[in-house]
């Protein structure tokens, strides 16, 4: 085996960069691509998953039941609590307790309750949060400054990056210690541009050793990279189920609430997060559930929520576990970032190369970011784009391989070879 030299990182093995490599690492490795149904070389499950057979039949199941049950579902079926019972199948991913998930909402509207309900408990007035974030995280945390009568430009405060790319631990603790006002930091678990993991024990440590509470938006990270909430002690969380939980456009979301807050009354308080026992008392005081489910607001969208129940059963047929997940990703991503290193020098890898700093997906960087992705999709392969410059290649591990992972990066070589990206119009504004 002849070795290449790597740009900066160490030799490349040659073979590794020949599709005939990532045939045989994909016959070699378990994959549930079979069980998915992804048009194209599909590198985007980190916007949304693909359908796979389990999520439609479990859909097909609901309707089924619908049909025979109708209302009396709620009571002669397990309606009533799906939304505890996938809390506590998703729990393991994220080192929770049993009673410490539920699903529910969406993250943005988790990102409110939470936020609202923590800001009220905290004693401070501000809440930290990284120039970096995805911007619903940003409207969300400005709102509920306003509903507590504070100054959205005096109580929301950034912690800057140094490089654009990238939010450095030792900054937040920095931005801690000038702030002393901050009662509730929240920051994401992997930020959505560069796909940089953060370091979620340190930040929790310095947040609690400045008397914060501590919230992660872990939309890029569950499902693909392990946690650890309650071990570490991380305050609350939120997250998405139509990434890599493949739980359909518009999937139920998640949130992650610490034992030691149960028994909180949350911001957003609605009859489904009520004490399970006396709901249907129809009391006029509202008692919270004395778990996470607490932060549940209205009736369960079940029709949102029976796909992520099919993808549960499918890794649980497999005995799919978040670790094999994190260790299939990790290798994909890699093998991702050693071709962009050797077949495109004209990107820049943005992504960290640390793998305990890397989430689910692969930054590459290009001024030409929006067209070429549009020149990509006209070879069928499915990959997302973030102005200005960013092209993001998600290599899911449940549905991805290494040779989707040589396509898409041949595919990319080719567009920039041939200009084929000359073809498309540049955004509105000029973005390219
Ligand atoms: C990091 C992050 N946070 C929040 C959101 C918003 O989620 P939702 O639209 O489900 O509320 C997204 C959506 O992609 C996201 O990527």
């Amino acid at each position: 085996m002849t070795e290449t030299p790597g740009e900066d990182g160490p030799d490349i093995d040659a073979d590794r960069l020949t599709r005939e490599w990532a045939e045989r690492r994909d016959a070699d490795a378990w994959s549930l691509a079979n069980a998915f149904d992804a048009p194209g070389t599909y590198l985007e499950g980190n916007s949304l998953g693909p359908i796979s057979d389990h999520a439609e039949a479990a859909v097909g199941d609901l309707l089924a039941e619908w049909r025979d049950l109708a209302v009396e579902g709620w009571s002669d079926s397990d309606w009533f609590e799906w939304g505890e019972r996938l809390g506590t199948r998703i729990a393991p991913m994220v080192g929770a307790r049993d009673d410490e998930v539920v699903c529910a909402n969406s993250t943005t509207v988790n990102l409110h309750t939470l936020v609202g309900t923590f800001l009220r408990e905290s004693d401070g007035a501000e809440v930290l949060v990284n120039e970096l974030d995805f911007p619903s995280d940003h409207y969300a945390v400005r709102a509920q400054l306003r509903e507590r009568g504070l100054d959205p430009d005096d109580g929301l405060v950034q912690v800057a990056s140094r490089d654009g790319r990238t939010i450095r631990a030792a900054d937040v603790e920095a931005a801690l210690e000038a702030n002393p006002e901050v009662g509730v930091v929240v920051m994401p678990s992997v930020l959505y541009r560069s796909g940089q993991l953060l370091d979620i024990p340190a930040i929790t440590e310095a947040a609690h050793a400045h008397d914060a509470l501590v919230g992660f938006d872990c939309a890029h990270s569950v499902g693909v990279v392990p946690h650890e909430f309650a071990d570490v002690g991380v305050d609350f969380a939120v997250w998405c189920g139509y990434k890599y939980l493949n739980g359909g456009p518009g999937a139920v979301a998640g949130l992650y609430v610490n034992r030691r807050h149960h028994g909180t009354t949350p911001s957003l308080t609605g009859w489904w997060g009520h004490d399970k026992e006396t709901q249907f008392e129809m009391n006029e005081r509202f008692t919270p559930a004395d778990s996470a489910g607490a932060w549940q607001i209205g009736t369960p969208p079940l029709l949102a929520m029976a796909p992520l129940r099919g993808v549960l059963d499918l890794f649980d047929e497999h005995d799919v576990t978040v670790a094999a997940l994190r260790e299939r990703s990790l290798a994909l991503t890699d093998y991702c970032i050693d071709l962009a290193d050797e077949r495109l020098p004209e990107c820049d890898v943005a992504a960290p190369r640390a793998p305990d700093e890397r989430g689910g997906h692969v930054a590459l960087e290009h001024p030409e970011a929006y067209r070429i992705g549009e020149a990509l999709q006209a070879r069928d392969v499915v990959v997302d784009v973030r102005p200005p410059d960013v092209v993001r290649l998600c290599p899911a591990p449940t549905h991805v391989g290494f040779a989707d992972v040589f396509d898409a990066v041949a595919a990319l070589r080719a567009v920039l070879d041939g200009e084929e990206y000359e073809q498309f119009d540049a955004p509105d504004g000029g973005v390219t």
